[in-house]
């Protein structure tokens, strides 16, 4: 016989559920929930929650003591897998460098790739744990993580088989994607390189069978819409869904082509216009907006409310990369209150149940709700408004994930 592993957290001020229908969440007051081998099987008032799973015979009881009780957040937009240090880049950047003058001149993303190539997979992976371990404690429970900076067969290969390798080490659920037309390598021209990208690397990473999107950087300088289109059609072939990174620094369409494919989602959109956010909610896009990237940068920030106002789904995503030292889903949830008009439980639902759909999770990821992965964030703070509110350390207390305490 098979036992049970049974969890109960119980106790909470707030217990945010889900999204809600007037409201953006859903909020049980006086709360609990409680899970069976990592999914939840009851949420509702501590005393009916309690009666049914008593806390004296779980496997993990959790009082919540009068603190608010949240979904696990998730990352659906992060370049965590990398090596090398970037951050002298940041003091050219404050003396007046844009961007893309430094990847013009061999510095950014190319620096990175040279750093990747050179290093070993072990360090890769010991990296990349490290910064899903920060990830984690500040309330992250499932992340997407790109390639890209290998930019050839092999070391791509290799950043998604690292990806997998964390994945089955590390609490964290990971969503690998494959971004390997992220930028062009030294000594090709772009369209050679598309041409790699099409014919070598994606019927490569399809045979290897890790990665689940692909993704592609639409920007002027880096490809094309057409160039664009090519890899993310051979890859939607290759069984991986499209991603776009899209109106970045320029609006080049990358809105509109990510509406034609359909792709899960559309990424970044500073230079966005209300057509193209039209064009992206009729095709059932999910814009995801990473305001860390115009914070770092010092851009104007994507329009979060026109977003919302036409009546869109929303996510939110930290961008972790080296031009983006950001892991915080709690950083990005205060930048975007502050600095895109967001309520709190706008951005805590763009931050959960809204990330899980940019990542096409209809598992109940992002939510507590009956039949939902068990991944959930006890506050040291009395309401959810606390994640975006306070900005000087961590509201995050605890986390579970599956129903197992991995932050305690
Ligand atoms: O999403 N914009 C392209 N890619 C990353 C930056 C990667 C880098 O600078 O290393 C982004 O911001
Ligand atoms: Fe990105």
């Amino acid at each position: 016989m098979t036992t049970e592993h049974t969890c109960v957290v119980y106790g909470a001020s707030e217990l945010v559920v889900g999204p809600g229908d007037d409201e953006p969440l859903e909020m049980c007051e006086d709360a609990a929930f409680a899970a069976v081998d990592g999914e939840v099987v009851a949420v509702g008032d501590t005393d009916e929650v309690t009666r049914e799973y008593p806390p004296e015979n779980a496997d993990v009881a959790i009082d919540a003591d009068g603190n608010a009780v949240v979904p696990g957040f998730v990352d659906p937009h992060t370049h965590a897998v990398f090596a090398g240090d970037r951050s002298d880049e940041f003091e050219a950047k404050l003396r007046g460098k844009s961007y893309q003058e430094i990847l013009e001149e061999g510095g950014g993303i190319l620096r990175t790739v040279g750093a990747t190539r050179e290093a070993s997979a072990d360090r890769l992976l010991e990296n990349l744990l490290d910064h899903l371990d920060v990830m984690l404690a500040g309330g992250t429970t499932t992340v997407e993580v790109k390639s890209g900076y290998g930019l050839d067969i092999e070391t791509e290969l290799q950043l998604l088989e690292v990806i997998e390798r964390a994945d089955e080490t590390h609490p964290v659920d990971l969503v690998p994607t494959f971004l390997g037309a992220h930028a062009v390598p030294e000594g090709v021209s772009t369209d050679d390189y598309v041409d790699q990208v099409v014919d070598d690397q994606i019927p490569a990473v399809e045979s290897q069978g890790i990665a689940e999107f692909c993704d592609v950087f639409c920007e002027e300088g880096v490809f094309s819409v057409e160039q664009s289109r090519r890899v993310l059609e051979a890859g939607r072939e290759a069984g991986l869904t499209p991603k776009v990174h899209a109106e970045e620094f320029t609006r080049l369409g990358g809105s509109q082509l990510a509406a034609d494919l359909e792709a899960a989602s559309a990424d970044h959109l500073l230079c966005a216009t209300d057509e193209d956010v039209e064009a992206l909610l009729a095709a059932d896009v999910v814009p995801v907006l990473l305001p860390g990237t115009a914070f770092g940068l010092g851009e104007e920030y994507a329009d979060a409310r026109a977003i919302l106002e036409a009546g869109g789904p929303l996510a939110v995503a930290t961008d972790f990369n080296p031009n983006c030292h950001a892991r915080s889903m709690e950083f990005v949830q205060t930048l975007s209150c502050v600095e895109m008009g967001l309520t709190p439980g706008e951005a805590l639902r763009a931050a959960t149940s809204g990330a899980a759909r940019a990542l096409e999770r209809e598992d109940g990821t992002g939510r507590l709700e009956v039949g939902a992965p068990a991944d959930a964030v006890v506050l040291e703070a009395p309401s959810s408004a606390h994640l975006a509110y306070r900005f000087d350390t961590s509201a995050v207390d605890k986390v579970l994930k599956n129903g197992e305490v991995v932050v305690s």
